[in-house]
């Protein structure tokens, strides 16, 4: 046969169109799109069904080691497979350096854990912790060269934070050598004065996490971290922006001609902080992380802005610790003040579904925003267009069919190895049918069907979506 693999009647939407289209897959590629191919060793029907491209999920935290009792519930076996039955085919986790560690053997570590494990592509960005001179003149540019573009600068976490002038220091090295600069932006000190004057009122349910991270925590980091970059001269994008006072800074960078780029995440869609809780009960550590979901209304401002260009990517920042479990959310099995539940939701098998669920299907973005945010800009910001987040000639077949019928979000029913999900009972209108990874069903619906071991890593190339400077 002509193809190893064809998808008929394919109602093809990518970022910039939506059209019908047999697609025809060989060797992991498409090969060829257009009417009555000829067969394929296999076929599949899509008789209209909508295809997008395979998700790129840009954020996620997949077994980074945490300091004992902690640790993260999810590998890159379990994270990968919950990845592809969620639609996404390529996931961009970090690999952090820890201080004092070397960046390279951080790297390597991480390879460690992702080799023989992961079951769709993977690159990494990485995380300067410790700046050392070493890091910046030497690793960090023989990184980069490697195909590590990205990497991911703290503004607070007392193991990862960086102060402005290292910040500044690791800019200039993004600018010389053409990275792309990720910043989660919050105030470190501001919490700290904030979390020890609650504790001191004894104030240490979970709750109280919100309380300690006002929005204007991170509207003054999201406004220091756009001007360190505006000295610098390099483009930046900020992580996991969580409601309006952060999206006015953007707008107000964009309005200046400043080369800002913004992310954000399904929990400030789709979670408040009254998910913290309402009153003492430690049941809201599980929707715990940082920064942390707002209200009603900034999830409208989150909307707006993913409508309007704003955002330019839409991640999960899945970061899976279990509740039960008393490696997560209860440290030890205890409860604990909430200074030391660890950060982070689990979201990366329900990223794709949620915003097509609820932004395409219930009309608030486009289908072909939709595909912008999830795949084609995630996979262009960090340089893996278009062999990733396009339906192209040559491209990878990382495909997923849709399936649009009611279904409702039950952690029993998720591949991850975390205990819970913030949307438990949530009703969707959609949920992906089929899940291609070059060429491969990974995901049919039903079930898991990939290999352990079968994701390549993928080396990134110089990050696309990023205008000129101006001087
Ligand atoms: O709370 C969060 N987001 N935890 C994950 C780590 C990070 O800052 O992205
Ligand atoms: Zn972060
Ligand atoms: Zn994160
Ligand atoms: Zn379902």
């Amino acid at each position: 046969a002509p193809f190893d693999l064809v998808v008929r009647r394919a109602r093809i939407a990518t970022a910039s169109d939506v059209f019908m289209a047999d697609i025809g897959i060989r060797g992991g590629r498409i090969a060829q799109l257009g009417h009555e191919l000829p067969s394929g060793a296999r076929e599949i029907d899509a008789a209209g069904r909508v295809v997008t491209p395979g998700g790129v999920d840009a954020h996620c935290h997949l077994d980074q080691p945490m300091a004992p009792p902690l640790r993260m519930a999810d590998d890159f076996d379990t994270g990968t497979r919950a990845a592809a039955c969620g639609g996404t085919t390529t996931v961009i986790p970090f690999a952090a350096q820890e201080k004092g560690q070397s960046l390279r053997e951080a790297v390597f570590d991480y390879h460690r854990r992702a080799e023989g494990r992961a079951h769709i592509d993977y690159a990494f960005h990485l995380i300067v912790s410790d700046p050392t001179p070493q890091v910046l003149n030497e690793e960090l540019p023989a990184l980069i060269a490697e195909g590590y573009t990205s990497f991911k600068i703290y503004m607070t976490y007392d193991d990862m934070k960086l102060d402005d002038g290292q910040i500044l220091d690791v800019l200039e090295i993004a600018r010389r050598h053409g990275a792309m600069a990720m910043v989660h932006a919050e105030n470190a000190d501001c919490i700290e004065w904030l979390t020890k004057r609650l504790e001191a009122a004894g104030r240490t349910a979970p709750r109280f996490h919100a309380h300690a991270r006002p929005m204007l925590v991170e509207r003054e980091a999201t406004h220091r971290a756009i001007s360190l970059s505006q000295l610098v001269d390099v483009p930046i994008l900020i992580v996991h922006v969580s409601g309006r006072e952060a999206v006015e800074q953007i707008r107000w960078a964009r309005g200046q001609g400043l080369r800002v780029l913004a992310e954000t995440c399904p929990q400030y869609l789709f979670l408040t902080a009254e998910d913290l809780g309402v009153d003492d009960s430690y049941q809201g550590a599980r929707c715990i992380c940082s920064p942390p979901p707002r209200d009603k209304a900034n999830q409208e401002v989150i909307w707006d802005g993913l409508n309007d260009g704003l955002f330019t990517v839409f991640s999960s920042d899945h970061a899976p610790f279990s509740y039960d479990g008393t490696e997560g959310k209860k440290p030890g099995g205890e409860e604990v003040p909430f200074r030391h539940i660890p950060n982070g939701l689990a979201g990366i098998e329900t990223r794709m579904a949620l915003l097509y669920s609820e932004g395409v299907l219930e009309g608030r973005i486009t289908l072909e925003k939709f595909v912008e945010l999830t795949a084609t800009n995630p996979a262009k910001v960090y340089g893996l267009h278009p062999r990733k987040g396009a339906i192209a000639i040559g491209s990878d077949a990382d495909l997923v069919i849709w399936d649009e019928r009611e279904c409702t979000v039950r952690n029993e029913r998720l591949h991850h190895a975390v205990d819970h999900t913030p949307y438990e009972g949530m009703r969707l209108k959609a949920w992906p049918g089929l899940t291609l990874s070059r060429g491969e069903v990974v995901w049919d619906g039903q079930a898991f069907l990939g290999r352990t071991g079968r994701g390549r890593f993928l080396e990134c190339g110089t990050p696309s979506l990023l205008p000129r400077s101006r001087a």
